[in-house]
């Protein structure tokens, strides 16, 4: 009989997932492993909504953005496990490979000692714990880099203070890497809230040098301190359920109103998500497919795959279901804004 393995993807999709689905089946195919591709995250598993992967099926998706799978952010585990556990063992299967975020194995937590599991850590807002990087996150700040690049045209042109609102929920990384990535004249992020009188008085002083115009990278999380983060609304079948954003618009109507320099918004939405995935990505979903093959072959489940210290690696699976990982006041990518007068 052949040995079957499950696959699913689950949460907000991230460019690179493709890639995994056609690395990891690529490694398990000449280990002789069936795969059966489970339909749109957590829901495919209740629902039954499977389908065999073969071959052909995968060959050159990794280029693409989205999932071959589907995926969804809204179907949780929690409070049916029993039930999840139950329709999983109808899928006649050694196992299950979960590329997923914190809402994904936070759903598995509880039925990792009945499921084999192997776990592939996967979001754009790179806010994983247990992992250095995910995949996504790379492709999320190139958009990024390429608008706030692309908007000092028109902020310059018109003269304007732009703000672009990116990704990234209670997590700063988006903005930051791709504000950094950019040059951007200002980053703001959840993990440091502004002091609205110091951000005025920096957008001051470079309007009073003479620059035509300004460009900020602000993270959808980015609240002045003592304030809340703008929540936009609630999907309340989500596990997570706020969606952030609204800070970049409410920024701009306030420089607008206190400083005689007009100001716009834009936000990036989910343009993060939907790009072919750069290089790195690429590079990422590759080499942890290999790992999940190399994982599967010893028969070395529970166990998450990793990005630590330039290397992919494995670690067990729990480390990947920590709390949130946040970007610090001293990591070194703040000093390196720091270091380019980058209002952070
Ligand atoms: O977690 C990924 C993410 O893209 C967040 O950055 C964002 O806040 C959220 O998902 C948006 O979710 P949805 O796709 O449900 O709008």
């Amino acid at each position: 009989m052949k040995k079957r393995i499950a696959l699913l993807t689950g949460g907000g999709d991230a460019p690179g997932l493709n890639g995994i689905i056609e690395s990891t089946c690529k490694t398990l195919f000449s280990q002789r492993f069936e795969i059966v591709g489970i339909c749109d995250g957590f829901e495919g598993v209740f629902s039954q909504r499977t389908k065999l992967i073969s071959p052909e099926s995968i060959l050159g998706i990794h280029a693409q953005a989205g999932t071959v799978l589907g995926t969804s952010n809204k179907m949780g585990v929690k409070g049916r496990e029993k039930e999840f556990c139950e329709k999983f063992r109808k899928l006649d299967v050694v196992g299950l490979i979960a590329a997923g975020g914190d809402g994904t194995f936070d759903g598995l937590r509880n039925v990792s000692s009945e499921i084999k599991i192997i776990g592939v850590p996967k979001t754009i807002d790179n806010d994983l714990s247990g992992t250095e990087i995910t995949f996504g996150f790379d492709t999320a700040c190139s958009v990024v880099a390429e608008s706030v690049d692309a908007l000092r045209a028109t902020a310059d042109a018109h003269r304007r203070v732009i703000f672009v609102e990116a990704m990234g929920r209670t997590a700063g990384w988006i903005a930051l890497g791709g504000g950094l990535a950019s040059y951007a004249d200002g980053i703001l992020i959840p993990e440091l809230p502004f002091e609205k009188k110091s951000l005025m008085s920096f957008i001051k002083q470079k309007q009073d040098s003479g620059l035509r115009g300004l460009v900020f990278a602000v993270a959808e999380g980015a609240h002045p301190l003592g304030e809340n983060p703008e929540v936009a609304f609630l999907e309340k079948d989500s596990p997570q359920k706020e969606r952030f954003g609204g800070i970049a618009e409410k920024l701009a109507r306030w420089i607008q109103k206190e400083l005689a320099w007009e100001s716009r918004h834009v936000v990036l939405g989910h343009l993060q998500r939907s790009r072919s995935p750069t290089t790195t990505d690429r590079f990422l979903t590759l080499a942890m497919g290999v790992e999940v093959g190399k994982l599967v072959a010893m028969n070395s489940w529970g166990k998450g795959v990793v990005y630590r210290e330039g290397r992919i690696s494995s670690a067990p699976l729990e480390e990947l279901m920590g709390p949130p990982r946040l970007v610090t006041a001293d990591h070194r990518w703040v000093h390196l804004a720091k270091a380019l007068d980058i209002f952070i």
